[in-house]
């Protein structure tokens, strides 16, 4: 029996980086994964190597018709919802003298609206499925980042979106806990390019016990602990992932 056996997990941004290792992951452990993103190759090719027990949305995370069709979809092929990881997101740089309004908005409509979005349709279907497990995606930026603002404040979002849905879910009775991941550096496609590209072997923790960047199957290691019953009564918490910075 794996740890999340027969469980339905759907993952957003599961193409790439840290929510394909979750998906990776979570299947290896018993669930039945729905692979979501905006990257239709990347997704394909991961639900691929899962498998049977894996399918693929083509998934914008702003959309709320997009979200309707994930729920619809999971239902017809799965029947139920277990757990939900809002992963997907996005990475613009920039302090407050030089961030733009548009930049702001654009990268609140994934991050803060997206994630909005995730938990009020998964809320929904985790309900009628009796309970289940969201885990939202922060990080550290959510404590303010200087070089990052509008980042830093989509994030902080996701951290009070989390904590809003855990006490009501808990209020209500619902048994559905929600929990956010707030990891410093992981080595992905949105951050390798800012180190300039190096062997993430050589920068990760394995060859520098100082690194401040882990590999994604350390975030991945978490959320399958907090998609898991293993967990089923940590709600609400802000996880962080940082080799004490
Ligand atoms: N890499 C890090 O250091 C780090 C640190 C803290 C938090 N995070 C967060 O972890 C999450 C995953 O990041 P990653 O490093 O794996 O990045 P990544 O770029 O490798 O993966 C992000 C995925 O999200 C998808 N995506 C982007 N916008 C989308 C949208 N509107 N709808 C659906 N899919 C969309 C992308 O296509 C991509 O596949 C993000 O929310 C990110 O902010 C990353």
């Amino acid at each position: 029996m794996g740890r999340v056996q027969g469980k339905v997990v759907i993952v957003t941004g599961g193409a790439s980086g840290i929510g394909k290792q979750d998906a990776l992951l979570l299947a290896a452990e018993g669930a039945r994964v729905v692979v979501t993103d905006l990257n239709e190759d990347g997704g394909r090719s991961v639900a691929k190597e899962i498998g049977d027990t894996a399918i693929f949305i083509r998934h914008d995370i702003s959309s709320e018709d997009n979200w309707k069709a994930v729920m619809a979809a999971t239902h017809e092929r799965f029947g139920r919802l277990d757990g939900l990881v809002n992963n997907a997101g996005v990475l613009v740089m920039g302090s407050i003298e030089d961030a733009t309004l548009e930049q702001w908005q654009k990268i609140h409509r994934v991050n803060a609206d997206g994630y909005f979005l995730g938990c009020k349709y998964g809320v929904a279907a985790l309900k009628s499925s009796g309970g289940g497990s969201i885990v939202n995606m922060s990080s550290v930026a959510a404590e303010g980042l200087p070089f990052a603002v509008s980042y830093s404040g989509s994030k902080g979002s996701v951290a009070a979106l989390t904590h809003s849905v855990a006490v009501h879910c808990k209020s209500c009775g619902y048994r559905i806990r929600c929990n956010s991941i707030h990891p410093d550096g992981v080595l992905t496609p949105m951050t390798l390019p800012l180190l300039g590209n190096p062997d993430p072997a050589a920068v990760s923790y394995d060859a520098d016990p100082t690194s401040r960047f882990c590999d994604p199957k350390d975030v991945a290691n978490l959320v399958l602990f907090l998609i898991s019953d293993e967990s089923r009564f940590i709600s609400g918490a802000q996880l962080r992932i940082t080799n004490a910075h």
